[in-house]
Formats: C-alpha cells, sequence, structure tokens
C-alpha cells in the first residue's frame, strides 16, 4: 500500500529499515560506500548542512537550501538521494525532468515549518487579503513549504525564496506591487524586511488560526508587509537574553545567527545569514577567532571539528537539533541504495505535474533573481 505522509505527493511504500540483527552499524556504513562508488553514474548524493556527519560522509553535493535547488535542477544521473527534508526533495523533483526520480531515504523526514501552513489556509488568507485592500499584494514564499504552495505563489505571479536570497526576492516583489505576503516563516519575513529598510509598524502578522487571521481591513490596508505566524522549531530554541549574556561575560565572541532566529535574537547578534553564509564567515574569520552560532546543532558540532583553530560553539546551552533532519541515517541510505541497484527505486518523492506546473513557475523566477 502507499504511504503517503505528506498529503500533497505520492509516495510508494516505505522502506523497511536494515535492522541490526541484520548488519551493524559498521557493516552498514562499509556496504553504503562500497555501493555508492559501483552506482556513481546512476545517482547523485545531495546533503543538506544540518544532516549528521555519518550521513552527510556520502553527500556529493553538500549545500544551503538554495545550492541544493540549483544542483538539482542541474543533475545528469537517473537518480537524486536527497538527504534532507521532505520539503527539499519536492523542490528537486519539481526541477528536474520527469525521467528523473527523486528519494528520501526516509519518508518521515519533514518540517515542522513546512507544516504550518497548508494550501486551503493560504487560499482562505488570500480571499480574505484581497478584499480587504484594492492594492497589489504580491506572495513570496519560503522554500520550506509543500509544494501545493510554491504553486500557489506560482499562480499569482510570486516567487519563492531561501535564506540566502531573501532580500532579493523581497525586493522584486515590491516593485511588483504594493504589499508582500510572506509565509511560512515570519521570522524570516520579517528580519529580512526590516534589514531592507521597513520599520516594523508596517508588518502585521496573520495568524491562521484566528478569524480572519486576527486582523482587520483596516490592518491590512495599512500594512506594507503581511507575516504568516509559522516559525522554525529549532530556532525558537535561541534567546536574545543568550546573545546578550554572552557579549557581557565575553566580549570577544562573535555572536553568527540564522535568520529563522527571532527578531531580537537577529538584533542582539552580530552578523545573521543562511547556512551557507555562517559556513563562509566561521571560514573567513581569522584564526583564534572565538564563535558562537545559533543554528542546528549538527551543523554548529561539524565547523567545530574543521576549525580547530577557531572557538566554535553553539549560542545555546540546549541541543538545537532539527528531529526530521536527523531521520535520514546511514541504514536507510543502504536500503535506498540496494533499491536503486536492483533498479527497483522506493521512496520516490513525485508532485502531480498540474502542481509541479505551478511550483515550477515560482522556482524558475526564483533561480532567475538569484
Ligand atoms: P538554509 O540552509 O538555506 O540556510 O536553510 C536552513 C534550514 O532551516 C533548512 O530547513
Ligand atoms: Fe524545518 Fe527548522 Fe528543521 Fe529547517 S531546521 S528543516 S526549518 S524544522
Amino acid at each position: 500500500m502507499a504511504l503517503n505522509l505528506f498529503g500533497d505527493t505520492s509516495a510508494n511504500d516505505h522502506l523497511p529499515p536494515i535492522l541490526e540483527e541484520e548488519l551493524s552499524d559498521e557493516q552498514v556504513l562499509k556496504e553504503a560506500h562500497k555501493l555508492k562508488a559501483e552506482l556513481k553514474d546512476k545517482m547523485l548524493i545531495l546533503g543538506h548542512h544540518y544532516q549528521q556527519d555519518d550521513v552527510i560522509g556520502f553527500a556529493d553535493v553538500k549545500g544551503d537550501s538554495l545550492k541544493l535547488a540549483q544542483d538539482a535542477a542541474n543533475i545528469d544521473v537517473p537518480y537524486i538521494v536527497f538527504c534532507g527534508v521532505h520539503f527539499m526533495a519536492e523542490t528537486a523533483d519539481i526541477l528536474t525532468p520527469p525521467d528523473k526520480k527523486v528519494i528520501l531515504p526516509d519518508l518521515r523526514a519533514g518540517c515542522s515549518m513546512a507544516d504550518m501552513a497548508d494550501r486551503s489556509q493560504i487560499d482562505k488568507a488570500w480571499g480574505f487579503l484581497t478584499t480587504a485592500t484594492t492594492e497589489k499584494i504580491v506572495p513570496v514564499t519560503y522554500i520550506n513549504c509543500a509544494a501545493t504552495l510554491k504553486s500557489f505563489v506560482g499562480e499569482k505571479g510570486g516567487s519563492i525564496c531561501t535564506s540566502s536570497n531573501a532580500e532579493k526576492i523581497i525586493d522584486w516583489a515590491l516593485e511588483e506591487g504594493e504589499k508582500l505576503l510572506f509565509f511560512p516563516d515570519q521570522h524570516l519575513g520579517r528580519n529580512t524586511c526590516f534589514k531592507m529598510g521597513i520599520p516594523l509598524e508596517d508588518m502585521v502578522v496573520y495568524d491562521p488560526n484566528k478569524f480572519n487571521g486576527g486582523l482587520t481591513p483596516e490592518q491590512v490596508q495599512k500594512a506594507k508587509v503581511i507575516l504568516w505566524y509559522g516559525y522554525c522549531s529549532v530556532h525558537q530554541g535561541f534567546t536574545a537574553e543568550q546573545v546578550r549574556n554572552l557579549k557581557k561575560e565575553r566580549p570577544e565572541v562573535k555572536v553568527i545567527v540564522h535568520p529563522e532566529c527571532n527578531f531580537d535574537v537577529v538584533q542582539e547578534a552580530h552578523e545573521a545569514g543562511s547556512t551557507a553564509y555562517i559556513i563562509n564567515r566561521v571560514r573567513e574569520l581569522p584564526a583564534g577567532s572565538k564563535i558562537a552560532i545559533g543554528t542546528e546543532i549538527n551543523l554548529v558540532n561539524r565547523l567545530n571539528h574543521e576549525f580547530p583553530d577557531k572557538e566554535i560553539f553553539s549560542l545555546s546551552p540546549y541541543q538545537c537539533l532539527c528531529t526530521t533532519m536527523y531521520r535520514v541515517r546511514p541504514r536507510w541510505l543502504l536500503a535506498s541504495f540496494r533499491a536503486i541497484k536492483d533498479d527497483k527505486p522506493i521512496n520516490i518523492i513525485k508532485v502531480d505535474e498540474v502542481t509541479a506546473r505551478g511550483a515550477r513557475l515560482a522556482l524558475d523566477k526564483m533561480l532567475s533573481l538569484s
């Protein structure tokens, strides 16, 4: 029976894990690396920076959401194995021709932020907002969302952004229309718009759990930016107080955070940017630098190991772990590789063509503006 945990896409049967009774962790890694080498002309492995070390070690391409989308669009092998989360695999499927197959090794690897907006909620919000104002609203979605939402922005002449290109895309959107509807991450929207010079008073939050999003037509008319009430539970773990304390106790430490963090955290931090930005900044800073990072813990720990001449640590004393990224394990990878080898691929992420068409419009817009 087809198991579809995400509603909007179809995926075939969920893989049985390769049990520990069958193979030890060491044996799994050994066989998976051997199969990866054997299948090099058939598959490309993409890995997001938040993946664990034993998984990212398999990646042919490592990247932030933008780079992974760009690379997926140019693949010339039949299979992409995506070590990341569901919306990333969907994006790769939308950007590749129908004869390429995208595999998500563990179908349970979703994104809690992406789940904070669905198509019916967006349609409802759009109905209210476009009735409340006669000014043109341009919708922009963060790439962390289901394909149906990407399709929505494509149909409405909007675009998609990642944390690497949000400023460029929002700039474009506000040239196209008078108002911006940004979903699902209120923080990326607020942080980026504020950086671009839009005051907080010109932004309102639409909460899909409230009648008319909790807004009056007058509030919509007055606002320049309408932010969706969504957030990343991992980046919510960082607080402005952590930054303030660190700056007081260790003023020599540079604080760099991801723009999915709260507004106050980003304001207190020295710098903010995507995972690619954070990695580049760590690389550029001179030996001996002390850097506190506000993003997912696997990336922070990896940077700490890769740059032993710098002191690199998490801004938060608590584990800021993306539990869904964490689901992809070498056992699942090996099961995917075995299935590809047998020409019986499993855990394929396939977006239906009608949804894909709208989403492709918006993704192409994003890629051309990037
Ligand atoms: P980037 O890697 O694009 O900065 O995105 C971070 C993230 O949370 C992915 O879900
Ligand atoms: Fe989603 Fe946050 Fe995990 Fe990124 S870190 S995949 S936004 S839950």
